[in-house]
């Protein structure tokens, strides 16, 4: 991995990853760290720069988050963010107090051109606010190059030390010229040279896991999804033979997704690995059989595919390495504390108790998302798998209400496919975040040439988002909904209706069970 980066140090703020995103977006590695590390291993590590991010605390009160002091005689440069701008100011001698007035969003600061914070910046430009605190008095030796109205240090920098803080959010899009001033932080401030890319990374990582694999043997729990399919790929190209993909196919997928999967990691594909396709798709749908709660079925399903994957592992017997395709996003979700659990989610995570191993890799840890794409497209991985959308583990077994049978399983793997084919005619793809069709449980009737039918009814879904956690329906053209109904209800045997779902999340979720 490149030896060029820039740490986060997270403070509690809603917007740490995209600090680091946008820090990676000027070509500069970037990683986040609790605000509670040490100072030795940030020594340690020798970051050409470090972020403080925003939170929501205030920082003179006593059990709020704050780092040592002795961050500031590191020589580091550093730029403190909103929260991280008031931990600055109040640790090195400046005072912080709640402001008069909040500010609350696009706000116009008066900025002065010389800082070299701000090279390039006009001298009005419209920042995002969001904070009740405010630094009243910069600390010793600091001067202002920023205020607003309200905000009388709006920011300050004291160049000599390298020290710099925005009371605003340089790192949301609100803030107009937020990224030439990361870029300015990182490129100008800290001296990075902006050449860490994609392709080294995936370079780096195949040879740190060439390293610490050594002649060990790794198992991966393959999906077909993107994740899990990236970091196989990684580890096949590092490691090659000392690979086992391990792909249950439970009978739950999309239409033609098992063999898509055995295409690319099977022995015709381009990669030189051990790879299992168990095809337990029987065995799924008779434990299945007479279960209709939602629940119980994506319980019965996680249960079963751990079951399925465990006989595997054992025929294996012992493998030194678990792959695990987790992204960033798992990371910091996982570190914050869950709240109340909506739906169980399926994943391999919870492999580990079951297998004989002796350590977890996780190639992607770092990774957003899009980068995870990003890296996949620089590993030749074909377009269909990488920018598949996402899919949820249990499968179709959620996307059909009420009991789950073979037949039921193809009726809705034909509409989707339809449906898919459809909105990728239209070239609506890249504009929903996710869509797929559903079969509900609702039979009804129809006519269809001069017969009376009794028929399933398709629900078809689509919607936008950005975090999945609310999401919008997306405003399908009449005419492309219309087209997929005329096909579904032409073309798959059992239904005789179909519906779009309209309901946005809340209160609806994405999937239907
Ligand atoms: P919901 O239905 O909760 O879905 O609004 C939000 C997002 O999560 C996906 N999802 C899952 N992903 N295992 C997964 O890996 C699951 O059990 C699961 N359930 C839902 C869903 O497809 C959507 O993108």
């Amino acid at each position: 991995m490149s030896q060029e980066k820039v740490i986060v140090l997270d403070f509690g703020g809603q917007y740490n990853q995209l600090i680091a995103r946008r820090v990676r977006e000027c070509n500069v590695y970037c990683e986040v760290y609790p605000h509670s590390i040490s100072i030795e291993k940030i020594r340690q590590m020798q970051p050409k720069g470090i972020i403080f991010t925003g939170g929501p605390n205030s920082a003179y009160l006593e059990d709020s988050p704050i780092c040592s002091k002795e961050i500031f005689e590191l020589g580091i440069p550093i730029l403190g963010i909103c929260y991280g701008a008031q931990v600055m100011a109040h640790l090195l001698g400046g005072s912080v107090k709640t402001a008069p007035t909040s500010e609350y969003g696009k706000t116009e600061v008066a900025i002065h051109a010389s800082s070299a914070l701000f090279t390039g910046v006009s001298p009005d430009t419209v920042c995002w606010m969001s904070h009740t605190d405010y630094i009243e008095a910069p600390p010793a030796g600091f001067q202002i190059t920023g205020h607003t109205p309200v905000c009388p240090v709006a920011a300050m920098e004291c160049p000599q030390r390298s020290l710099y803080a925005t009371q605003f959010h340089p790192e949301v899009m609100h803030t107009a010229q937020g990224q030439l001033m990361l870029s300015n932080f990182v490129r100008n401030i800290c001296g990075c040279a902006g050449d860490w890319k994609m392709d080294s990374f995936v370079e780096s990582t195949i040879l740190a896991i060439r390293e610490k694999v050594g002649s060990g043997k790794v198992l991966c729990a393959l999906s077909g999804g993107v994740d899990s399919s990236v970091a196989a790929v990684i580890l096949a190209k590092a490691v090659g033979k000392q690979l086992t993909c391990v792909f249950v196919d439970h009978g739950l997928l999309r239409k033609n997704e098992g063999d898509e999967v055995e295409s690319v990691f099977g022995p015709d594909g381009p990669y030189d690995l051990n790879f299992i396709r168990v095809n337990a798709q029987e065995r799924f749908y008779r434990r299945l059989a007479g279960i209709t709660e939602p629940e119980e079925k994506r319980k019965v399903i996680g249960e079963e595919f751990i079951r399925v994957f465990e006989e595997e592992a054992k025929k294996i017997g012992a493998v030194d390495y678990l792959v695990q395709g987790t992204i960033y996003p798992d990371v910091i979700e996982s570190g914050l504390g869950k709240s109340a659990t909506i739906k169980s989610h399926h994943n391999v995570g919870g492999l580990p108790e079951y297998v004989d191993f002796k350590e977890i890799v996780e190639p992607l840890r770092l990774l957003f998302k899009d980068e995870v794409r990003q890296a996949g497209r620089e590993l030749g991985i074909p377009e269909y798998l990488v920018s598949r959308q996402p899919f949820p583990g249990p499968g179709l077994g959620i996307r059909i209400i009420g009991e789950v049978t073979a037949e039921k399983v193809k009726i809705v793997q034909n509409a989707d496919a339809i449906y898919r084919e459809e909105i990728a005619n239209a070239g609506l793809g890249k504009e929903i975040s996710q869509y797929f069709a559903a079969l509900t449980n609702m039979r009804s009737v129809g006519v269809m040439g001069d017969e009376r039918t009794y028929d399933y009814a398709v629900a078809l879904r689509a919607v936008t988002t950005t975090d999945f956690m609310t999401a919008e329906c997306a405003e399908i053209p009449f005419a492309v909904l219309q087209k997929v109904m005329n096909r579904v209800v032409n073309e798959v045997k059992g239904v005789n209706r179909v519906v779009y779902d309209l309901t946005s999340k809340p209160p609806g979720t994405i999937e239907f069970e």
